[in-house]
């Protein structure tokens, strides 16, 4: 498709998701914020309402997915105004353009909307947020689809992949750390059902054919961090890693953090989203390659 608008293209998932995109023939278009990363990305700032249809309208795109975000939840608890202009009032603008002019629209979730003690999450599960991020995600959800119905929510789980110009996963300073022997200090009792995003992005673009639905994006293996580092430092070769098992209660923490977020992902498996490697297979690939 020509003209899909990405928006957070300078971020970790957008500038992935671009790059696949480019080469599936789609000419997508991206935004960046303040990280002009590419020269071909167009200057897009949530918190400034009144530029964003002026933006769409000059651009026309075919299609939007949104990934732009304060994406950060210790920023979103102590910037709760700013980031609610970025995670809900810039998302309903977005989507309230993409109603407009009947275009698909998808919206990136994720799994802090729930609130970590009923787990495993299915995408009819109750949502409960336990901390602003999780907040703003979901009532942008909800006013996403008050203002254009057709629109595919994804709710991520959490991403990991190779690093970009501007942004990395937990991969990244998990790999610095092991190497270098720094202590690191994981927890036994914070799950993740974690995904790769080249799967993500394959997940991503499939759902455009998915209008009014909602599906979780999440992988095969529920891990605890923990678990994820000693698999990482496996992957590396290291036989024995300097992590310090510790619990959540241990430690004070910046923003409220669920304890088990682990999503189910049949339904995206059903519709053939994805069929996601396992989580050590996936780390393997992306470290040795
Ligand atoms: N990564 C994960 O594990 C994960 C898990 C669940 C859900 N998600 C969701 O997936 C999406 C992408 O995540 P990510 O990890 O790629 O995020 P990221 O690396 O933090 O990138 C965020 C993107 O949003 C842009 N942005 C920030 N403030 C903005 C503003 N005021 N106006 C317009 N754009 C703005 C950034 O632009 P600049 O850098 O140029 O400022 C960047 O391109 C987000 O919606 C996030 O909530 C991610």
């Amino acid at each position: 498709m020509e003209n899909t608008l990405i928006t957070g293209t300078s971020g970790f998932i957008g500038w992935h998701l671009f790059h696949e995109l480019e080469k599936r023939q789609f000419i997508p278009v991206g935004t960046y914020c303040n990280h002009d990363g590419d020269h071909r990305f167009h200057k897009l700032d949530l918190t400034k309402l009144d530029s964003i249809n002026a933006l769409l309208d000059s651009l026309a795109p075919n299609a939007i997915i949104h990934l732009a975000a304060a994406s950060k939840p210790a920023f979103c608890e102590t910037n709760k105004e700013i980031a609610y202009k970025i995670n809900v009032k810039g998302s309903e603008a977005l989507a309230t353009w993409a109603n407009a002019h009947q275009i698909p629209f998808v919206f990136a979730s994720t799994d802090q909307i729930y609130d970590g003690e009923n787990a495993p999450y299915g995408e009819h599960s109750v949502v409960l947020p336990i901390n602003e991020y999780g907040r703003q995600k979901f009532e942008a959800e909800t006013v996403i689809k008050t203002v254009c119905p057709s629109a595919t929510l994804l709710r991520f789980a959490l991403i990991y992949g190779k690093s970009t110009p501007y942004a990395e996963s937990f991969l990244q300073w998990l790999e610095r750390d092991l190497i270098s022997n720094k202590t690191l200090q994981l927890f036994s009792d914070e799950y993740r059902t974690p995904l790769d995003v080249e799967t993500l992005c394959n997940a991503i673009i499939e759902s455009l054919n998915y209008p009014a639905e909602t599906f979780q994006l999440a992988g095969n293996d529920k891990l605890s961090r923990s678990e994820i580092g000693f698999l990482v430092a496996g992957a590396l070769g290291i036989l024995n890693p300097n992590i310090e098992v510790i619990k959540q209660s241990e430690v004070p923490l910046q923003s409220p953090r669920p304890k088990d977020l682990a999503m189910c992902n049949e339904k995206a498996k059903r519709y053939r989203l994805m069929q996601p490697l396992s989580f050590s297979e996936m780390i393997e690939k992306i470290l040795l390659d």
